[in-house]
């Protein structure tokens, strides 16, 4: 007899016949009614367990969490919430679980608290949910990406260099730390090194993805990326997973196209596959949000902001507008950003919010920033002012989460990227073959990096960032 999951057969409208299910229990009452749960679906399976199946020893231990083989047949319910129920022919206890020390209780958990529990936090309906929605966002994008015929690129975690410059980076070394090799002027010599060099985790694949795009004309990456920036915030992850296409022969229009329609596809395919988690994180968030004074409750449900971003263009604007209208915001006349705002600073989270949760109330867009606050590849704007130097770069900002995409064309042109990465005090020779892509057929091309976990954020509502991925890294937090 074949073990069926769970939601297949709630799914499935049949009764009558017979099978087998393994789960674990969420709550057992009145000693008849185990709610059992095997994680496809937060709907747990109801199992009676007549009178004299059992004996009383085994009857104690159906405890919460505790895991069982059920054989029964499948009838319909005559009791509210469920259509079916399986009346249990015969149980089998595989794995005893110890109520008083079990940490999960069959009620409503803190977040802060499953945090600190987080290798159970996915037996609740709430991480069930996040971590079924995160699973089917990743296997939406790699199916637009295959649909439209792009190549799926699988980038170093270990490499030498540093694709954004902004000097983030987790080194990685088999030199003893307490007492390395050292140069005559007490450097450390990495010569001696693992791979004779100085190495780090990757903080984006995309010079690796430019090689790709350069001969397949279409990539995309998907990975693990690694920074070491410091910030405790509920956006930033030491360890988070980026989506990274890139493509030949495509400008930033056409990049600024394809995200869009990439967000929309994720949000899309969220809501057709995952109706039941999403709808249950939507009363979850309604529910917290009843608790907040009605001024500070958001305008739309979680369901209803989906579906918005679906029907609606993203709005968009250069930075130089985004610069003006955070000038002329009642925010800033009345002193309420805690950061200056001009032209050319690199936009803080509280303007890039202001922007998409009060000014447009959308996802934005925003291209033309200053060359100065950008990386080096990217496309330097024909004909700027002296002084105010743009590059094609694309941010796209999206409501309670900020940037969720960093994008741009990038610099085709060997000279001008050759002058920037000497300014930029880059190291040219050692990236030679970087520029060998700008040297041999170069072609003008573009690329973005989609957050994944801030995409996860966006779709389930959540607000922590650290609730969206299995295994939070943040600063002094690595615990397994
Ligand atoms: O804007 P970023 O730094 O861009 C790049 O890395 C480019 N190489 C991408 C490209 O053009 N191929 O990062 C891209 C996105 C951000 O918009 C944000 O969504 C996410 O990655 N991100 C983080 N997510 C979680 N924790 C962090 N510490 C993040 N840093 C960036
Ligand atoms: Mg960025």
């Amino acid at each position: 007899n074949k073990r069926i999951k769970i939601k297949e057969l709630l799914q499935s409208k049949q009764t009558g016949h017979k099978v087998t299910v393994m789960g674990w229990v969420r709550t057992f009452r009145n000693n008849q009614f185990i709610a059992l749960n095997d994680g496809s679906t937060n709907n747990n399976l109801q199992v009676v367990v007549e009178l004299g199946l059992l004996d009383d020893e085994t009857l104690k231990r159906i405890t919460t969490s505790a895991s069982l083989k059920v054989i029964g047949e499948v009838v319909p319910s005559p009791g509210k919430g469920q259509k079916m129920e399986l009346k249990a022919a015969a149980i089998e206890i595989l794995g005893d679980s110890d109520a008083e020390k079990y940490p999960l209780q069959p009620k409503k958990h803190s977040l802060e608290f499953l945090r600190e529990i987080a290798h159970l936090r996915f037996r609740t309906n709430t991480f069930g949910a996040i971590f079924r929605i995160r699973h089917s966002l990743a296997f939406a994008t790699h199916k637009f990406f295959n649909d439209k015929g792009f190549v799926y690129l699988h980038t170093p975690v270990i490499t030498a260099s540093d694709a954004e410059g902004a000097g983030e980076m987790f080194r990685v070394t088999t030199l003893p730390i307490d007492n390395p090799p050292r140069k005559e002027n007490g450097d450390v010599d990495f010569t001696e090194d693992f791979f004779g060099k100085s190495t780090n985790l990757t903080v984006s694949g995309q010079l690796e993805g430019e090689l790709g795009a350069t001969a397949f004309s279409e990539i995309y990456t998907f990975g693990p990326t690694f920074r070491a920036e410091n910030s405790n915030t509920t956006r930033h992850l030491a360890e988070f997973w980026m989506i990274e296409p890139e493509m030949a022969f495509c400008d930033i229009e056409d990049n600024m196209n394809l995200a869009e329609e990439f967000i929309q596809y994720l949000i899309r395919y969220a809501m057709e596959h995952n109706g039941e988690d999403l709808a249950f994180l939507d009363q979850r968030l309604a529910d917290e949000e009843k608790q907040k004074p009605q001024s500070e409750r958001s305008e739309m449900g979680l369901l209803e902001k989906l579906r918005f971003v679906t029907e609606n263009k993203f709005e968009r604007i250069t930075y130089t507008e985004a610069i003006n209208i955070l000038l002329d915001s009642p925010a800033y006349k009345k002193k309420k950003f805690k950061y200056d705002v001009a032209w050319g600073i690199d936009m803080q989270s509280e303007h890039e919010r202001y922007l998409v949760e009060k000014h447009f109330k959308k996802p934005v867009i925003v291209t033309g920033y200053p060359a100065a606050i950008k990386a080096f590849y990217m496309r330097l704007n024909d004909g700027c002012e002296p002084g105010k130097e743009t590059v094609a770069a694309m941010d796209i900002l999206a409501p309670g989460i900020g940037e969720i995409v960093g994008g741009s064309q990038r610099e085709e042109r060997l000279e001008k990227l050759e002058q920037r990465m000497t300014d930029m005090h880059l190291p040219v020779e050692e990236m030679s073959w970087y520029l060998d892509t700008r040297r041999f057929g170069t072609v003008p091309h573009a690329g973005f990096g989609l957050g994944f976990e801030r995409m996860v954020l966006f779709v389930t509502g959540m607000t922590n960032i650290r609730d969206v991925i299995p295994f939070a890294r943040t600063p002094k937090n690595c615990e397994f």
